[in-house]
């Protein structure tokens, strides 16, 4: 058993081969509390694997119980090896896990699976078989085409929330998951030369959107799998997991700065909001309507803060403390209305434009302006 070194994890992992075989496979099964599972899933692994692929079996564990006993005493009966890594800090759940043992994988293939048996171990060959013959990079196994289906997802509610994520994800995301039909599972093979771990950003259970979306394999192909019932034990999912998985669709769509402005806009566009009420308010007291205003203002200020701070650029507030990110913003958005005045004069006595046109492109100016203001002086080191 081994457990993480924080410092090893930054290296450019995914290099030197252990198990060279080409077509060899290193199964990276993450788990949190799987310990009544672990048993069966070795067995199953055994009967269907190690006759027909070199393979190893990887697990990446974040329990609370006694899984990673469970797992290393159960490894001794395995004619392949088995490693556990238990991780203390667990980062990213369990598409940060996945992460960490793809970057342990000594072999050219990587399949993934759940350590509950909704995945059929027996699927595994088929997976690595199919990639290498068809070269491809990717091989999703899918409950979305023909002889595949979802009988583990219990109950209307799961298929729906499914079907929904799936629609929206696709909708999101059209040229990155061309061919793949369901990009929610989390059950797949993929070459481990296509693998970008330094792009990488995991956050929660949907490690193959994450890697679909940022590694960008070049050739994606499909094989049907039934979706099976837990072996034993409960689903680790929550509502908790569902914002987590919002999120990471919102951090994989603003990867670039252009999105990132648009998101940026939008969250400023509902700033709108606190800014009227608190002026309904201030000027009810009697407040005459300019400090009321400008008083006002700093509450749609705070508001836009506190989303940009949750929703935009949530992985990058570490380079300054919450005061000093909340000063420089504040400071770049009035700063921001102080600029508009004289940028409209400006634009209508030096350039001769009208009043509306000055005042469109005085608006347009000091938003980028603001945008770029709060990426470099907030966000980044
Ligand atoms: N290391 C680690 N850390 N493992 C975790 C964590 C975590 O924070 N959370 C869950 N796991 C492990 C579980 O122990 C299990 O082996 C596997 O990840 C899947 O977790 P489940 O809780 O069983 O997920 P599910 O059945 O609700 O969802 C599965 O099917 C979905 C499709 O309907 C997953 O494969 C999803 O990725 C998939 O979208
Ligand atoms: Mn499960």
């Amino acid at each position: 058993q081994e457990s993480t070194v924080p410092g090893e994890l930054g290296e450019p992992a995914l290099k030197g081969s252990e198990l060279a075989e080409p077509g060899a496979v290193t199964i990276v099964v993450p788990t949190f509390n799987e310990s009544a599972n672990i048993r069966e899933l070795l067995h199953r692994i055994t009967e269907s694997v190690p006759t027909r692929l070199p393979c190893e079996v990887v697990f990446v564990d974040d329990s609370t119980d006694d899984t990673p006993e469970v797992i290393s005493e159960a490894a001794r009966d395995c004619p392949f090896p088995v490693t556990v890594l238990h991780r203390e800090e667990p980062v990213g759940g369990l598409g940060g896990a996945v992460v960490e043992g793809m970057r342990r994988a000594s072999s050219d293939w990587i399949v993934v699976m759940d350590g509950d048996l909704q995945h059929p171990p027996s699927l595994v060959p088929e997976l690595v078989g199919t990639g290498e013959r068809a070269h491809a990079g990717l091989v999703v196994a899918s409950r979305y085409i023909k002889g595949g289906s979802r009988e583990g997802l219990a109950g209307g509610y799961r298929i729906a929330v499914s079907r929904g994520a799936t629609w929206l994800t696709k909708g999101l995301f059209p040229r990155r998951l061309r061919g793949i039909s369901d990009p929610m599972s989390g059950f797949f093979a993929i070459r481990r030369s296509a693998v970008t771990a330094e792009a990488l950003k995991p956050l929660g259970y949907k490690i193959l959107l994450e890697l679909a979306v940022r590694s960008r394999p070049h050739t994606i192909t499909e094989v049907p799998f039934v979706f099976q019932d837990r072996f034993a034990g409960e689903s680790k999912s929550t509502a908790r997991e569902g914002f987590r998985f919002l999120r990471h669709l919102l951090g994989l769509r603003t990867a670039s700065p252009v999105a990132r402005m648009l998101v940026f806009g939008l969250i400023g566009a509902t700033g709108f909001l606190p800014n009227l009420v608190g002026l309904w308010a201030l000027t009810r007291t009697g407040m005459h309507y300019v400090p009321a205003e400008i008083l006002a203002n700093q509450l749609g200020v705070a508001w836009n803060f506190l989303l940009i701070e949750h929703l935009l650029f949530r992985d990058r507030r570490m380079h300054r403390n919450w005061w000093d990110r909340a000063g420089r913003f504040a400071l770049l958005a009035n700063a921001d209305l102080v600029l508009r005045i004289p940028l409209i004069a400006l634009f209508v006595h030096k350039f001769g434009m009208g009043a509306l046109t000055a005042t469109a492109l005085a608006l347009v100016t000091t938003f980028v302006l603001r945008f770029v203001g709060t990426e470099a002086l907030v966000y980044l080191p």
